[in-house]
């Protein structure tokens, strides 16, 4: 086999097979293929595209190049939940806890961030002692026995995807429909869930900007899942703003505990209650969505999901009083409030720009050896629809640095202000199953 014709094939739109796909997963992996012959595969592959069963093979090829992880030893269906990546995303926080309050297992591995916010374990590390780093034996008692851990990836997971994005991320092959569908599944395949429900972000601050081009990534996700056996849902949410109002690390965990206790806005309960509900239908402990959902909202309700979220951070080392008292969670020394200079009503808030706002002020990482200031980050004050006036407050940054001036101009410039009131676009756009 020779790559050179598999480069020629794929330029022709011409189907690979299966044995080719394996012989260039694993002979990138291993280092014998160079990065200059797959980079021109992904370009022929970024062109061309893959079809269903070719995206399946390219799946599977990845998550046989590293370690599986085993959950077998757990009861019950495993559900799992993966978001394509949003700004303020702090989901899975609330997701957690909620899911298994309704005593459905959920053992979540997570990456850190790279960007402009932390991931979610960045985001948990911000309380006291919370320790993301459980052994597999741990992690995987803690879900037998209190029906929830969460870890940062350990092992060598799918070692062929994090070659091949790191490539993909400077030859402009990211966003291919086929190369982002299976990198993210093959991710979520060897972590071992038996289920999946994905948030696939849809606006100015994902990968996909239309819903059009959000449903193709969607379908490809759905078909991957389902033709491996995993049970898989996905909720396309609104992403032309940030979710909540919180966009950091300390501050998106506060905001986390007041969804919690129903206590957040609109947009934050409506996406974190939808993808809660997939996830306990998926985990078969209801027949239907409508009874998940009274179920969910029950339990945020009547407190479990507060007590829940409480033991999740007591079981991982955490220190607690903090969930009980948010406020001693980590606060900056600065607030700084950035000023509408024009009126109408907000239509837009480039989320992307607020993301890399919050990283100029220390909430997320430029390099991967970055430090996170966990008490950076920016508080929303207006978000899409309100009316502004000049002289009002947009947002406010909160920071530790005084040379927030980068910042300040970026939040400023990502509000789009015009004079019409905008169309409301809903939380949930479409679901895909
Ligand atoms: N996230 C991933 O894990 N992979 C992609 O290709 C895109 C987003």
């Amino acid at each position: 086999m020779h790559i050179l014709d598999i480069i020629s094939k794929k330029k022709q739109g011409i189907k690979l097979t299966k044995e080719e796909i394996y012989y260039v997963v694993n002979g990138y992996t291993d280092g014998i293929i160079p990065d200059y012959q797959i980079s021109a595969l992904l370009m022929a592959i970024y062109f061309k595209g893959m079809d269903a069963e070719e995206t399946s093979t390219l799946t599977m090829a990845m998550v046989e190049s590293g370690d599986q992880i085993d959950l077998s030893s757990i009861e019950g269906i495993k559900v799992d939940k993966h978001s394509t990546g949003g700004v303020g995303d702090k989901v899975s926080l609330i997701v957690i806890p909620l899911v298994a309050s309704l005593g459905i297992p959920v053992a979540k591995l997570s990456g850190r961030g790279l960007g402009h916010t932390g991931g979610t374990i960045d985001k948990l590390e911000s309380i006291e002692g919370f320790d993301i780093g459980l052994s597999m034996e741990k992690f995987i008692d803690n879900v037998n026995r209190y029906k929830m851990a969460i870890a940062g990836q350990t092992g060598d997971l799918t070692p062929a995807d994090k070659k091949l994005y790191a490539l993909r991320d400077v030859t402009a092959t990211v966003d291919s429909v086929p190369l982002i569908a299976s990198s993210i599944m093959s991710k979520k395949i060897a972590s071992g869930s038996d289920a999946i429900v994905l948030d696939v972000k849809v606006g100015n601050g994902a990968f996909m900007k239309t819903l059009e081009e959000a449903r193709v990534l969607a379908e490809a996700m759905v078909s991957i899942g389902k033709g491996l056996g995993r049970n898989t849902v996905a909720v396309l949410t609104n992403m032309n703003e940030p979710l909540g109002r919180e966009v950091g690390n300390a501050n998106e965990v506060r905001e986390a505990i007041a969804a919690l206790k129903g206590e957040a806005g609109e947009d934050l309960i409506s996406v974190s209650v939808t993808i809660a509900s997939y996830m306990a239908v998926l985990g078969k402990a209801f027949e239907d969505l409508e009874t998940a959902e009274k179920a969910i909202l029950e339990s945020i309700r009547n407190g479990k999901a507060m007590e829940q979220f409480e033991l999740l951070v007591k079981i991982q080392g955490g220190n607690a009083e903090q969930i009980r008292h948010p406020e001693t969670l980590p606060t900056a020394q600065i607030e700084i409030p950035v000023i509408a200079r024009e009126e109408g009503y907000v239509h837009e808030i480039k989320a992307q720009e607020i993301g890399t706002a919050a990283m100029l002020l220390g909430a997320g990482r430029e390099t991967k050896d970055d430090l996170i200031d966990y008490a950076a980050g920016i508080h929303l004050e207006k978000k899409v629809g309100d009316r502004v006036e000049n002289g009002d407050v947009l947002c406010i940054l909160l920071t530790n640095r005084e040379d927030y001036q980068d910042a300040y101009n970026k939040a400023l410039e990502s509000y789009e202000i015009n004079e019409e009131q905008p169309e409301k676009i809903p939380f949930i756009l479409d679901v895909i199953s």
